[in-house]
């Protein structure tokens, strides 16, 4: 498990245009003791991270994850959509930013989407209010389809796909936005329309 680093504190210090002193001054703790935080020679205690946090102008999982959200939006940012998937049991996780997550005891790290290819070429189309997408793609057990999500300001839809079914999925219409669908040997694409 990863702790604050003292990167982390010393960035959001700064930010808020604080010094050592006026942060520690705060949070009842010596210039000093805020030094060493940012220096890693010592860690803040765990009763100290949601004043700290407050201090900081910023919530704990920004502050635990090291992520400074300048975003307004604290809900979260669908442009930093992240998928996660286990590669042992298929478990699909979605975020809306980065995080830190693990399955089956695996560290998980966020799939990097690629663009519609030629082995995974998608055809999209809107017919009675829905948006229709089929995949030029096998749906074999070896080699398929494995999710596909619709992602839009609105929120997110995902439906899983197994072999033998159809490479096609459909989704009630709710705006523009972007499809992602996960190969089970190549990864994760994404195709925006
Ligand atoms: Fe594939």
């Amino acid at each position: 498990m990863s702790y604050i680093s003292g990167k982390t504190i010393k960035e959001l210090r700064e930010r808020k245009k604080l010094t050592q002193k006026q942060l520690g001054e705060i949070i009842a703790v010596s210039d000093k003791t805020v030094s060493k935080w940012e220096t890693e020679r010592g860690l803040p205690d765990i009763m100290l991270i949601e004043p700290l946090a407050k201090a900081l102008g910023v919530s704990v999982a920004e502050l635990l994850s090291g992520e400074s959200i300048t975003n307004k939006n604290r809900a979260g940012n669908i442009a930093r959509a992240k998928f996660y998937v286990c590669p042992v049991c298929g478990n699909i996780i979605f975020s809306l930013g980065e995080g830190a997550f693990s399955c089956c005891g695996i560290n998980l790290p966020p799939l990097s989407a690629e663009k519609p290819d030629e082995n995974h070429p998608v055809e999209i189309s809107r017919p009675e209010g829905d948006i229709f997408i089929r995949f030029g793609h096998p749906m074999t057990k070896e080699h398929y389809i494995s999710f596909a999500a619709y992602v839009n300001y609105s929120g997110i839809t995902i439906k899983k796909l197994y072999p033998e079914q159809e490479p096609e999925v459909r989704f009630p219409f709710c705006g523009k936005g972007k499809i992602f669908f996960c190969c089970s040997r190549e990864g994760l694409f994404e195709a925006v329309f």
